[in-house]
């Protein structure tokens, strides 16, 4: 049986909800990552370092005793956060970048930034206190074709805040095209992405495949098939700028199977294993320990974990829903088979 060992993974881009829903699911990640970055989308926002405390504590309340789990905390930008909410974030060591949200971009969205240039002090002691800015990069335009708004939002929006702001920190999150890969790979190196498994294993047929799919429906959409080889050869490249965030988002089922449903892949139950089989299906295995454990704390500043956890090629079945506070969520594979599965 084929296993590997690697240094124990950090998830850089994780949804984790609060109240009962949090209680739910934390556990999923717990088992799997050592720290995770925690966004701060909640009902409401979490806007300032107090509430990111709160926030925490609630989040450790949450986690089984067997794990030692380490959520890094974020704030909610929005176009009238103040310098010296950026000065006390800086100051505390648990609040590790701001999100930026174009309003209107995805789920919980509407407080934040209506044009990125409202918030400029803010960036400006972001670039001053080395706090890094985490990137929703979608334009909210109703004229731009939805599968084009990571393309657009790269030239409209990235390319000149990088220009204006060179020594800010930016994480490009969940990069879906080869644009976005493009442009990483050719910006400075404050420039780096995080990478989903669903952007690398599935692509947009996935949204259609025998009817309309909506568990396989996120933001950033997913793309066609050239976007998604590019973002897998990002990801297994071996390359620093490109780590380990799943995006994974949970939904109460009835919110995804209804007339509207709300955007997010749930894939913290099996995130290593999925993307332990996207590396493995190209022959990467051996740069996954990196992309899952090293890089992502680099950028961060972080130490690397101690410790490893064992992964393990053999099948295991996915169930066909999961606890999500008082209701269920469907996750990612439901029903289906993970071929690799985590060493308990
Ligand atoms: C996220 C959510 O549900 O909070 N949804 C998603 O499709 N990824 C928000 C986000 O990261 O866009
Ligand atoms: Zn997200």
């Amino acid at each position: 049986m084929q296993t590997l060992n690697i240094t124990k993974p950090d998830d850089l881009h994780l949804h984790l909800r609060d109240g009962a829903a949090l209680a739910s699911i934390v556990n999923h990640t717990a088992a799997q990552f050592t720290r995770a970055i925690i966004m701060p989308n909640l009902r409401p926002p979490v806007l300032t370092t107090a509430m990111a405390l709160e926030y925490k504590q609630q989040i450790l309340d949450c986690v089984d005793e067997q794990y030692s789990f380490e959520p890094l905390m974020t704030l909610y930008l929005t176009d009238n956060t103040s310098a010296e909410e950026i000065n006390t974030a800086a100051k505390s060591d648990f609040v590790k970048a701001l999100k930026y949200y174009p309003a209107g971009a995805t789920t919980n969205s509407d407080q934040g930034v209506t044009d990125i240039r409202k918030p400029t002090v803010a960036l400006e002691a972001m670039m001053e206190t080395g706090l890094p800015l985490l990137v929703h990069g979608e334009v909210t335009d109703n004229s731009v074709d939805v599968f084009d708004r990571e393309a657009v939002f790269i030239d409209k929006v990235l390319t000149p805040l990088v220009k204006d702001f060179p020594d800010l920190k930016i994480v490009f999150e969940h990069i879906t095209t080869r644009a976005a890969v493009d442009f990483v790979l050719s910006a400075n190196a404050n420039i780096v992405a995080t990478i989903t498994p669903q952007h690398i294993l599935l692509n947009r047929n996935d949204l259609f495949k025998g009817g309309l799919r909506p568990h396989n429906y996120c933001l950033p959409i997913l793309k066609a098939e050239d976007d998604r080889l590019a973002v897998q050869e990002a990801a297994t490249s071996g390359n620093a700028k490109f780590f380990l965030g799943t995006d994974s988002a949970p939904h109460e089922r009835k919110n995804k199977e209804t007339g509207c449903g709300c955007a997010g892949i749930f894939s913290a139950h099996i995130a290593l294993e999925l993307y332990a089989e996207a590396f493995d299906a190209i022959g990467k295995l051996d740069k996954l320990e990196a992309f899952a454990s090293h890089y992502g704390a680099d950028f961060y500043g972080l130490a690397h974990n101690e410790g490893q956890i064992t992964l393990i090629k053999e099948a295991f079945e996915i169930p066909e829903t999961i606890a999500f506070g008082d209701s269920v969520l469907v996750p990612f594979r439901a029903g289906e088979t993970s071929s690799w599965q985590l060493k308990k």
